[in-house]
């Protein structure tokens, strides 16, 4: 596992490139200290009084989520050269270590455990996937250490217990969410049928809080067809959702399967529009090319929103990056920015501490939206739906939880 660091570090598109490879053949470890982008050499254990103060995040850096590491690590870096411009926190420089989990849920508990028994972060920032999330946010837990989830969406992940939060929405309003949206104008979906990954716990949840609340609004849901990780072949599940004729097909999967499940479906003379989730967003859906074109989803937030935060973020980014920041980059920005609120508000660093700060947070304003951690650890905020057109994501329109 390669660690990487980066404090003031400006990435341009080059070197996210080659942070993303150094990470893919980055197996080997370095012991007794890990060059620094500063030159300098750290030694164990680090985080010495008055040192730097260390954030940790585990991502998919490389693997077949790995844009969702790579937009997430920059969002986080860019938060921290940020803060760290302005100070840092208590006139400690902040710094943060990344680990490549490869989009393996063991490999983010060993990623955690490192960054924590080793590295001696102050905080853990991670993951997008909630499998994996769920998979690091155990062993946060029990040394005590802080973590803030960016993106993972299923409730299990902050029910691991007191020290593990998220600065997103989660699925039961998700879920509500798409249906709500697949009811209204434009779909006005009377029949949907639905297509989940039945291996990850992200995708079963949202397809069932979709269902529930679909249902209620008085929809009717025509099939429920399943695959597994890995398949590449939907053709049987897609024409029995065929024969049901729905209005609409709600994926609640990852952009990977939903650009294999969108161009069958079209293959397979399947014209109704489809509806996913917020696993569908990464530049890659392009890859679906026009089978995609006229699809929905849900999501954070989008580039193209009319706010000035948004307006703001994006600029900055562009400037940082050189490309148009995805949800992720805005949560991992949100997600580091809100912790080191924290740092500053904490009476220490020690777990406990910073968690009370954590959890204390009270109308953050965010890119994503204006950020208050609820009991159950979560953010309570609107989600966004974007339109899918040429490869391209459009802002379409945004749903507040109800009252
Ligand atoms: N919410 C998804 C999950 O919990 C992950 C995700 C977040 C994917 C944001 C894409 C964008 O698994």
């Amino acid at each position: 596992m390669k660690r990487c660091f980066a404090r003031g570090l400006s990435l341009t598109l080059a070197a996210v490139a080659w942070l993303s490879l150094s990470y893919g053949c980055g197996r080997q470890d370095t012991p007794g200290g890990t060059q620094s982008s500063s030159g300098a050499v750290a030694t164990q254990p680090a985080a010495a009084p008055g040192g730097p103060v260390r954030i940790g995040h585990f991502a998919s850096m490389t693997g077949s989520e790995a844009t969702w590491g790579v937009s997430t690590d920059a969002g986080v870096r860019m938060a921290v050269k940020e803060e760290n411009a302005k100070g840092g926190v208590n006139g400690r420089p902040l710094e943060v270590i990344t680990y490549d989990n490869q989009g393996r849920a063991q490999e983010s508990a060993t990623a955690v455990t490192r960054l924590i028994t080793q590295d001696k972060v102050a905080a853990v920032l991670g993951e997008v996937a909630s499998s994996r999330s769920i998979a690091g946010g155990q062993v946060a837990q029990r040394f005590g250490v802080p973590m803030i989830s960016p993106s993972s969406t299923n409730p299990k992940v902050t029910d691991i217990g007191d020290m593990v939060f998220r600065v997103c929405f989660i699925d039961p309003f998700q879920g509500y969410v798409c249906a709500k949206f697949a009811r209204g104008e434009p779909l006005n979906a009377q029949k949907a049928a639905t297509l989940f990954n039945r291996a990850q716990i992200y995708s079963t949840g949202l397809n069932d809080t979709f269902k529930k609340h679909f249902t209620e609004m008085g929809g009717t849901i025509t099939t429920e067809q399943a695959y597994a990780d890995g398949d590449t072949d939907y053709s049987a599940q897609l024409t029995n959702i065929r024969a049901t004729a729905p209005d609409v097909i709600f994926i609640p999967g990852y952009y990977t399967e939903v650009v294999n499940i969108a161009v069958q479906a079209r293959r397979l003379g399947l014209t109704v529009p489809l509806l996913g989730g917020d696993g569908w967003d990464a530049e890659d859906l392009k890859n679906a090319g026009s089978a995609l074109d006229g699809a929905y989803f849900c999501n954070h937030y989008s580039h193209d929103e009319d706010r000035p935060a948004v307006r703001e973020f994006v600029a900055k980014y562009q400037e940082e990056y050189r490309r148009i920041p995805d949800g992720m980059a805005a949560t991992g920005y949100d997600s580091a920015k809100l912790l080191i609120d924290a740092m500053r508000r904490a009476s220490s660093l020690a777990g406990k501490d910073l968690a009370a700060a954590i959890a204390a947070t009270k109308d953050f304003p965010g890119v994503t939206g204006v950020i208050t951690i609820d009991a159950q650890r979560n953010a309570r905020k609107p989600a966004v739906i974007l339109r899918v057109e040429g490869g391209k994501t459009y802002y379409t329109t945004t749903i507040a939880p109800p009252d």
